[in-house]
C-alpha cells in the first residue's frame, strides 16, 4: 500500500485535520444510529495520545452548498461527546474562516474540535481549490478516515490531501485492509454474494466481479431478471425484463472467465407483498403467473452453504430476498449465519458492506460474526465495481 498511516507522521504539537464520515441518521435533532461516530474514536484517540490536536472535518446529509440548519453538525455533538467520553469537544459554526481559526486557537491539549458541515459551502462538492486551501490553512497535517466518503472528489476528501502532508486514519486503514483481503489479493476460491432489487444499478459491479471471483451468487429481485434471461417465467415478481439481454451478456462473460453463477433452483412465492403473506416453495422453473418470488428456497440455501464451504473468501453485498418482510428474510438469515459459522471456525474470510447489506446482516444476528463489515454504502459499491476512489487515490502520492 502506497499511502502513509498515522504511524508515519510526527503529530506532536500539530493541528491534525481529520476527515471523518459521521453522516449519521438524525431525527428531531437527535442521532438515531451512532455507529459511524463510534468508528472514528480510535483515530481521534491516537492523534491525541501522540500530542496532536484533532480537528474534525465532516459533512451531514446533502445541503447542496447552502446553510441548512436541519443539517447542522451541532446536532451530532452530544453523540460525539459520549463516544469520546471524558474529552472536551468544541464546535465551530463554520468550517473555514475566522470562526474556525478562532476555535482552533482556543484548543487545549486533549480537546477535540468539530467544524460545521463542509457541504454548507458550494466549494466543497466542486472541489474548489480555494475551499481546499481554506481548509488546509487551519492545520498542519491531513488524515483521511472517511473511506465511506472516498468516492467523492470533494475539497475535504481530495483537494486538501494534495496541500498538506497526508495519511490514512485507522478506520480508513482497516477498510482498505479488509477490502484488499476480499478482492485485491484474496485467498482463493472467492465467492461473491450480490443481491438487491435491480440489475440495472449493479451492472458495473457484476461485470467486474465475474472476472475476479470463482463463484457469484445472485439473489433478490436481480435473480428474477436472470431467470427471465434464461427464458423462465417469474409471474408478478420484481424483474427488469428489458435487462434480459444484458443479463445474458453477464452470464456469457462469466462462462468465459470461469466464474460459476448461482441462481436459485427453488424459490419462495407469495401472492401479496407483505409480511406473513401466505407462501409456498416451488422450483424456479414453476413460478405461477399470479405469484411473485420473494425469497430463495431451501435448496438454493443449501447450495449457497455448499459453495461457502468450498471457498476461503466471501464478499457480500445485498440481501437474497425481501428481507424486511418476515418470513422472506429466511434465505438471507440462513446464508449469513452459515458465513458467520465458517468465519468463526477460521475457514472463511467474510467481508460485507453497502446500503441494505449491513441492516440485513444485523437483522440476521450475523453481522458480528463477519470478519469485517464496512460502514460504507456508495463507496463500497464503487470499490466493488473496480473504480478508483478519489479520496484514496489522493493519499497515494
Ligand atoms: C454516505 O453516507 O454514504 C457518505 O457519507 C456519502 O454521502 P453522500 O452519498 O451524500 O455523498
Ligand atoms: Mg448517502
Amino acid at each position: 500500500m502506497a499511502w502513509k498511516t498515522l504511524d508515519d507522521m510526527d503529530l506532536k504539537g500539530k493541528v491534525v485535520l481529520i476527515r471523518v464520515d459521521i453522516n449519521v441518521p438524525v431525527e428531531n435533532g437527535r442521532v438515531t444510529d451512532a455507529t459511524r461516530i463510534e468508528k472514528i474514536v480510535p483515530t481521534v484517540a491516537d492523534v491525541v495520545s501522540r500530542g496532536g490536536k484533532p480537528v474534525l472535518l465532516a459533512h451531514l446529509d446533502r445541503p447542496k452548498g447552502k446553510v441548512v440548519p436541519e443539517m447542522s453538525l451541532r446536532q451530532v455533538l452530544p453523540a460525539l461527546k459520549s463516544a469520546l467520553a471524558g474529552r472536551r469537544v468544541l464546535f465551530a459554526d463554520d468550517c473555514i474562516g475566522a470562526p474556525a481559526k478562532q476555535a482552533v486557537a482556543a484548543m487545549e491539549r486533549g480537546d477535540v474540535l468539530l467544524l460545521e458541515n463542509t457541504r454548507f459551502h458550494p466549494g466543497e462538492e466542486k472541489n474548489d481549490p480555494m475551499m481546499a486551501a481554506s481548509l488546509a490553512a487551519l492545520g498542519d497535517i491531513y488524515v483521511n478516515d472517511a473511506f465511506s466518503a472516498a468516492h467523492r472528489a470533494h475539497a475535504s476528501t481530495e483537494g486538501i490531501a494534495r496541500l498538506l502532508p497526508a495519511c490514512a486514519g485507522r478506520l480508513m486503514q482497516a477498510e482498505l485492509k479488509a477490502l484488499e483481503a476480499a478482492l485485491g489479493k484474496p485467498v482463493r476460491p472467492v465467492v461473491a454474494v450480490v443481491g438487491g432489487a435491480k440489475v440495472s444499478t449493479k451492472l458495473d459491479l457484476l461485470g467486474n466481479l465475474v472476472g475476479k471471483v470463482e463463484h457469484l451468487v445472485i439473489g433478490g429481485g436481480m435473480a428474477n431478471t436472470f431467470l427471465v434471461a434464461q427464458g423462465l417465467e417469474v409471474g408478478r415478481s420484481l424483474a427488469e425484463r428489458d435487462m434480459a439481454e444484458t443479463a445474458r451478456g453477464i452470464l456469457a462473460k462469466a462462462r468465459a472467465a470461469g466464474c460459476t453463477i448461482h441462481l436459485p433452483a427453488d424459490v419462495v412465492i407469495a401472492r401479496e407483498f407483505k409480511a406473513q403473506a401466505a407462501n409456498e416453495v416451488v422450483a424456479a422453473t414453476a413460478c405461477p403467473p399470479d405469484a411473485m418470488i420473494l425469497d430463495a428456497g431451501p435448496q438454493a440455501v443449501a447450495n449457497i452453504a455448499r459453495v461457502f464451504e468450498t471457498c476461503r473468501t466471501l464478499i457480500w453485498n445485498g440481501p437474497l430476498g425481501a428481507f424486511e418482510l418476515e418470513p422472506f428474510d429466511a434465505a438471507t438469515n440462513a446464508a449469513a449465519r452459515k458465513a458467520a459459522e465458517l468465519t468463526a471456525a477460521g475457514k472463511l474470510v467474510s467481508v460485507a458492506g453497502g446500503g441494505d447489506t449491513v441492516a440485513a446482516l444485523n437483522k440476521a444476528g450475523a453481522a458480528s460474526g463477519f470478519s469485517y463489515i464496512s460502514t460504507a454504502g456508495g463507496a463500497f459499491l464503487e470499490w466493488m465495481e473496480g473504480k478508483a476512489l478519489p479520496g484514496v487515490e489522493a493519499l497515494n502520492q
